[in-house]
């Protein structure tokens, strides 16, 4: 009898010196993930948000420097009341839950967006943990809330319009880096890697200047049962790509 040797498995490693330095997540698929359960739509919400805080840890334990996660866009504006309501309450549940553990891990808190179209006591709560945290040094997790990538752009060139008016800026001196300088999220590093969970394969309005370089990777998994795991596959798919920004391979 021949024993067929057993070949040995080559799980892919992750290389700790080709960590992104900022991922972004369009968190997609909470309402399924809650509909497979019979469950409220808000429940795949509330889901969720732990994978935030988990993702955020392990990225931060990996040496990542920004994570970015849409959490509403002003396009969901459009969805039912109830359902946006609940998501507006979910910065309280969140850092209620976490807040403490992220300021123990050296986690800085953002806020990209028109966060003023929130109620006021959510913007209470977001201005009191960038506030809390911002002194932080670790991860920044930056969450676009009421955000839209195109108003974003067109808020920018509203505002270098008028310092030129003004007299604040010449003609010249609008140019890549000036530009970039208007967005809110200027002094984040750009976007290395673009994950959409879910299946869906497109950009929905989120970070588009931001994204002109970054890899995309787009998982089949809902975003409830986005794990570690998960993001390691992704930052390896990512540590497999042949990044050229233009130029011939090396
Ligand atoms: C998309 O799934 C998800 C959202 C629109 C909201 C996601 C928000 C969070 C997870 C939490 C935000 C937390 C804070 C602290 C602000 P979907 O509803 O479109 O899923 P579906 O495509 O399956 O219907």
């Amino acid at each position: 009898m021949i024993f067929k040797k057993k070949q040995p498995q080559t799980v892919p490693k992750l290389d700790p010196n080709n960590i992104p330095a900022h991922i972004a997540f369009i968190m997609d698929g909470n309402g399924r993930w809650a509909k497979k359960r019979n469950m409220p739509r808000t429940y795949g919400h509330h889901e969720g948000t732990k994978t935030i805080r988990t993702l955020a840890l392990e990225a931060n334990r990996l040496g990542v420097k920004a994570m970015t996660v849409y959490a509403f866009s002003t396009e969901n504006f459009a969805r039912p009341q109830q359902e946006v309501e609940y998501i507006f309450k979910l910065p309280k549940e969140f850092f209620n839950l976490y807040l403490q553990e992220l300021m123990d891990n050296n986690v800085q808190i953002r806020f990209i967006g028109d966060v003023a179209r929130a109620p006021q006591w959510t913007q209470d709560v977001i201005f009191s943990a960038v506030e809390r945290t911002s002194h932080n040094t670790g991860l920044i997790l930056c969450f676009a809330f009421i955000y839209g990538s195109r108003q974003e752009i067109v808020e920018a060139c509203k505002q270098i319009a008028m310092d030129y008016k003004q007299g604040d800026l010449t003609l010249d001196e609008i140019d890549e880096d000036l530009f970039e300088s208007y967005m809110m999220s200027a002094d984040l590093p750009p976007v290395d890697l673009l994950v959409r969970t879910s299946g869906e394969c497109r950009l929905s309005n989120f970070m588009l200047w931001q994204l002109s370089y970054a890899e995309l990777y787009f998982s089949p998994v809902l975003w409830p049962d986005f794990n570690e795991a998960c993001l390691h596959e992704a930052i390896i798919a990512y540590q497999h790509r042949d990044r050229r920004f233009g130029g011939l391979k090396s």
